[in-house]
């Protein structure tokens, strides 16, 4: 990171330490102009309070249209700009009211405790067959063995997409959240992924399942409840948020608890502190770094700076769920702590849709590994996260089994 203009500018080494930047802009200037890769600039929001306001605020927006508009705009002179369609956009994670409302209820009901409890026993059947398979390794990367494959399996199958298409899809995902991919990279990752959604839409049209992209369109053709952008772009979503968080949650917390081996033991020793570890891990190493793009639509204050009408603002979650002000001894991992209100599943109307789905795999996945392994430990390699905003993501977790 750096500072120029009083704009601070995240750069590449950002990624591997941001918690010490952000604690410095919390006490430096928690609302600061920041450029983002590729060019974009915006505000940074970084203290608990006004993440919290920012996230719930109906003058700052998340309508793709206008944020298209805005992207041309608000943006470095020559900086590359991906050529990512529209066609995957129309989601409502990008949309305000009453768009937003419509889509959500759409799926809602599928997603929440009562909706994904009886996966439960499918969800540990998949950590134990995945765990059975290295469980004679000395040493292993975790993030393919058990982190990436619960939640991508789960979400497949919820969703009815074939087991052998997973792979190329987390691939496109992948090239599409890194701040580290070039402009035509992700213009390709994007197309393969448009092109790839539209054919397994199509292939639920002419042979329905049991599953909710059935149910979707299912929904498109009795009436006009979405449009075919819409469909494309919610199933596009749901594929994309349903496994690129939920493996940083199993990944980043089996590695901060083996960092504080005392945490890991107490928890082995009383399993039923895990519902609580899985809220502290969520808190500690945050899945999702930095919220997804809003604007204001007028000028909004936020802790006595006024941010003026068409300008991005970025709430960095990670920083909000590490702030004094709101947690005691924020950068200690307390597995027991209390009132715990996090903000890594987002705050307001775009609240995350997957969190029960997201807790209960966190769970499943975590503890059962942590039971199997009683010796789990850190292999000593030299750990480095990805580049990007969106996720706080490892590229590999090398554990010792035994
Ligand atoms: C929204 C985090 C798992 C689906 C969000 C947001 C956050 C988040 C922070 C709000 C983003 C913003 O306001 O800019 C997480 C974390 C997860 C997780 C940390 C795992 C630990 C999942 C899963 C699904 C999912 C498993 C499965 C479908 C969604 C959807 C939205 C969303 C559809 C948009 C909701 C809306 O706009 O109303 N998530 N998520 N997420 N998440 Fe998750």
């Amino acid at each position: 990171m750096t500072v120029e203009h009083d704009a601070v500018r995240i750069s590449a080494d950002f990624f591997q330490d941001p918690h010490r930047v952000y604690a410095d802009l919390r006490r430096t200037g928690p609302v600061r102009r920041v450029v983002l890769p590729r060019g974009v600039r915006g505000w940074l929001v970084t203290r608990y309070a006004d993440a919290k306001a920012v996230l719930s605020d109906p003058r700052i927006s998340k309508d793709y249209v206008q944020a298209g508009v805005l992207l041309e705009r608000n943006r470095e002179p020559d900086s590359p700009r991906p050529e990512f369609g529209q066609d995957l956009q129309a989601h409502m994670l990008n949309t305000d009211p009453p768009d937003h409302t419509r889509l959500r209820k759409l799926v809602n009901k599928a997603f929440t405790v009562r909706g994904v409890g009886h996966l439960r026993p499918r969800i540990e059947r998949i950590t134990s067959d995945l765990l059975d398979a290295v469980a004679d390794l000395d040493e292993v990367d975790l993030i393919p063995a058990l982190a990436f494959p619960v939640p991508m399996t789960v979400i497949c199958e919820l969703l009815g997409v074939p087991e052998a298409d997973r792979e190329a899809f987390h691939g496109w995902t992948t090239t599409l959240l890194s701040t580290a991919s070039t402009a035509l990279e992700i213009t390709e990752a994007g197309v393969s992924a448009g092109k790839y959604v539209l054919e397994l839409i199509e292939s639920k049209r002419s042979a329905p399942g049991d599953d909710l992209l059935t149910a979707l369109v299912e929904a498109r053709e009795g009436g006009d409840r979405l449009s075919e952008n819409e469909l494309l772009s919610m199933t596009f979503l749901l594929l994309l948020a349903g496994h690129e968080t939920t493996v940083n949650l199993i990944a980043n917390g089996v590695l901060s608890l083996l960092q504080s081996p005392a945490q890991a033991a107490a928890l082995r020793e009383n399993p039923a502190l895990l519902p609580r570890a899985v809220e502290e891990l969520l808190r500690y190493e945050s899945p999702v770094n930095m919220a997804t793009l809003r604007y204001t639509k007028e000028p909004v204050e936020v802790a006595g700076v006024e941010i003026p009408a068409d300008e991005f603002v970025v709430v960095a979650l990670s920083s909000a769920n590490r702030d004094a002000t709101a947690f005691t001894d924020p950068d200690a991992l307390d597995i027991e702590r209390d009132l715990n209100t996090h903000l890594a599943f987002g705050h307001g109307i775009h609240y995350c849709v997957g969190a029960p789905l997201a807790r209960m795999e966190g769970e499943v996945a975590i503890g059962t590994l942590l039971t199997r392994f009683p010796n789990l430990s850190l292999a000593p390699t030299p750990l480095r996260w990805r580049e990007s905003t969106v996720v706080r993501s490892l590229h590999s977790l090398p554990v010792r089994l035994r």
